[in-house]
Parts: structure tokens; sequence; C-alpha cells
């Protein structure tokens, strides 16, 4: 696409990033399955290893079906780069890694992804780092927990696995009164249901495994960078801001501007992390992004639909969706999130943890499986499953209880899930 007018998004979910092959005109983005790229002389090599030329050296930091990605997706963030990496999770590291040294922490919400929880609460104590969690609708409290080793604010716009919506504006202005970025997991929402930089954030992360791609067969994640944090401000983030040692002394926000975050992912982040996505992956979730918008209006339309039905249904105890008008969050949702809350939820069965059991057992459309933002309908029982390396207090704050079951609402016909729901919930309450 030329850098002319400003596109809708329907149109930029299809074209950004992509033009015609410019060696056969394939219309379609090719996948480069190559691992090394020709250089043109050796002047040219080292213009590349140099980082002043910008150019294909190898695939484990940039390949051009991937490129074609990191771009489409930071155009529908309204971001200036994106770097793809091979999961969510790789992502969260990703950003966290330019930020942080030994010492570092991160205020992160409470209401996470529960395999979030784990990688912040253990895993990362391992680099040194750890993460303190609130509960961010106090923002007395996010303000509180931040001293002067936190690099960033994390959290989810429309949380895994359900029922609440982030403030971004509110939290962003937390972490703006502090110097330091806020990162938004932006994988249930997707781009086209919040666009966390319009609210103040200042990096977006995405586990393109689920909506992005939209099919449930390829694992990815993306780091997009907002372009507008200075990272000179202070001397917290010297990664950014003072001399890089592996590339004689170069500074990358000096030399990079607004790029330098996108600029470090791939130079130092995928080169030596080696977190890399590749490009079948790139391809696969290529071909779901075209149809991002149409799937996510039907994913909002299908949830209020089913959520509505759960909700009157004496076998179920309570519905947590921002959608519902009975959420304690369906003000923030209709102000932050206008399109709609997502196809995410949760509801609690009377019966509890078994009869949670008998319900996944018992459905047919519904797969029993642990992913999300799936075309098709999936159901999982959290507290057995994806959230039981948690405690029970923890489990309980990330509304993953042992009476809930999550449920990511597909865009098969609405009347069918709730038939499937209606003879699944007769066997678990029988
Ligand atoms: C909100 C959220 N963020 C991040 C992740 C991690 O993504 P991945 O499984 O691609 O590593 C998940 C996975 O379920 C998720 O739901």
């Amino acid at each position: 696409m030329s850098d002319g007018p400003t596109y809708g998004f329907d149109t930029l979910q299809i074209h950004a990033g992509a033009r015609p092959d410019p060696a056969t005109g394939a219309r379609q983005t090719p996948i480069y399955q190559t691992t090394a790229y020709v250089f043109r002389d050796a002047d040219h090599a080292a213009a590349l290893f140099n980082l002043q030329e910008v150019g294909f050296i190898y695939s484990r930091l940039t390949n051009p079906t991937v490129a074609v990605l990191q771009e489409r997706i930071a155009t529908l963030e309204g971001g200036v780069g994106a770097v793809c990496c091979s999961s969510g999770h790789a992502a969260q590291i990703m950003a966290l890694f330019p930020l942080m040294t030994p010492g570092c922490n991160v205020v992160a919400s409470t209401r996470l992804y529960g395999g979030t929880v784990t990688q912040f609460s253990q895993t990362i104590k391992r680099f040194g780092w750890s993460a303190t969690f609130v509960d961010t609708d106090d923002l007395d409290a996010v303000a509180a927990a931040i001293d002067e080793n936190t690099r960033a604010v994390f959290c989810e716009s429309i949380a895994n696995p359900g029922g609440y919506v982030t403030d971004i504006r509110a939290l962003a202005d937390v972490a703006d009164a502090a110097g330091i970025p806020l990162i938004v997991d932006n994988t249930s929402a997707t781009p086209y249901l919040c666009r966390p930089f319009e609210h103040g954030a200042s990096l977006v992360v995405h586990s393109t495994t689920k909506y992005l791609t939209g099919n449930g067969t390829v694992t990815g994640g993306a780091v997009v960078d907002s372009g507008k944090f200075d990272w000179s401000a202070s001397d917290k983030f010297p990664s950014l801001s003072a001399p890089e040692p592996a590339y004689h002394g170069l500074k990358f926000h000096e030399t990079f501007g607004p790029l330098a975050f996108t600029f470090h992912g791939i130079a130092i982040g995928l080169r030596d992390l080696g977190m890399t996505m590749n490009p079948q992956a790139a391809h696969y979730t290529l071909m779901g992004i075209e149809t991002l918008s149409l799937r996510m209006q039907r994913h909002v339309e299908n949830a209020v639909k089913v959520a509505s039905w759960l909700e009157a249904d004496p076998r179920v105890d309570f519905v947590t969706y921002a959608g519902l008008p009975s959420s304690p969050y369906a003000e923030r949702a209709q102000r932050c999130y206008p399109k709609g809350a997502g196809g995410l939820f949760t509801f609690a069965v009377k019966g509890g943890y078994d009869a949670c059991v008998k319900l996944v057992n018992g459905l047919e459309i519904f797969s029993h499986v642990a992913n999300l933002g799936d075309a098709r309908s999936l159901i999982i029982h959290s507290a057995s499953t994806t959230h039981r390396q948690l405690t029970a207090e923890q489990q309980e704050a990330a509304g993953a209880g042992p009476n809930m079951v999550r449920v990511s609402i597909g865009i098969e016909d609405a009347d069918d899930l709730i038939a499937d729901l209606d003879q699944a919930l007769t066997q678990a309450c029988a």
C-alpha cells in the first residue's frame, strides 16, 4: 500500500504491510521459507550488521513474511513498529527485556491470564526480576506499588478469563506520573475492539495465537510500540538510552528515535533470545487477520446472546460478562470498549466443581480445550486446568474459582450454541 490516504480498519486488516511480491508479482504474501539472504556485496553485509541499513540477514532476526505481519499489526494498533515472536508468552518476555535489569520489578494487574501470573510470579525471578500484583481498579494501590525499581505497569485490556475490563486511560495516567510505560496485553480485545495507544498505553503485547489468527492453527506473539515513550527522560532504561556495547556504543533511542524499542527488539531481543516467529505461522496469522473485524463483530454479537441466556437460566449462579447491563463493569465497557466487550466470559454453575466437570464433558459443539479466540466455541474449567498452578486466592482474584467455567464464544449460530449449553447443563445438574 502507498502512504496515501488514511484507510479504514477493514481495508488495513487486508492490505497493511503487504505489496505484490517484487520478484513474481504474487498477490498473496509468499511464505519466504528461507534461513538466510544473499548480501549484495561485503559493504552491504557490513552496513546491515552495523544497523546502518535495514534489510534481511538471517530469519532469526527478520523474514519478509513475518515483516508483513509486523507492519500489519503495528498499523492496526496505531503503533510505529512491531516485533513478532514465537508465542504470546515470548512476547511478554520480549516486552520486558529491554526495560528490566536484575532487581527491577513490574507492577501487574491481579486480573491476568493464569499463565501470565505464573510467568510473572515464578519464572521471571530467575532473571532477577519480580512482579507486584495489584488490583488495577485501585489506582492509589497501583501508585503505591510503584517504587524506584519499577520499570513498567502491565495489564490486560479485556482480561482473560473474563468479566473484567481495564480503564486503560486511568492506569496510563498513573504509569505516566511515575515515568514508566504501561504495557497492555490486548489479546482478548484485539485492535478492533480496543486500541490501547489511543488511551495512553506505551506498549502492547499480543498472543497472536488467539483472535488475530482466529482459527486455532499456530502459536505466535507480538510486541507493538507506540513510539511515544521517552526512553531518555530518566536513567531508568539504559538498554535504550545508554551506549550498547554489542553495537560499538550505539544508543538505540538517540539513533532510531521512536523506532528504538522495535529495533532493540530485533537487534538484541530476537538476536540473543531467539524467540522468533516462523514464516509459516506468520502466513496463517496474516490469513486470519484479513477477517478480524468481521469475526470480532460476530464473536461479540454471539457472546451477548449466549451470556444473556445463561444469566436467565436457573442452573447458573451468575455470569461475568462486561457486555451485560448487569455487569459492574457495564458502564466502563461501554465507555472504553464501545464496539463490545469481546467474546470471552465465565459463568458459575450451581453444583460447583463436579457440575463444571460434567458440563464440559457433556457439550457437543463447544470443544474442551486450553485455548480461546478460535472461530469455534471453546470451553474450559480453569480451576482444574489453566489456573491449577495458582493458589485458591489467586484463582479467585483471577475469576477462576472451582465453580466457574470459561467460554470463548465462536462465530457459529448462537441458537445452536445455546441449545448445546442447555442439554449439557441438564446433564450437569441432574
Ligand atoms: C490474554 C493472554 N495473554 C497471553 C497468553 C499467552 O499466549 P501464548 O499461548 O500464545 O503464549 C494467553 C494464552 O492463553 C492469553 O490468554
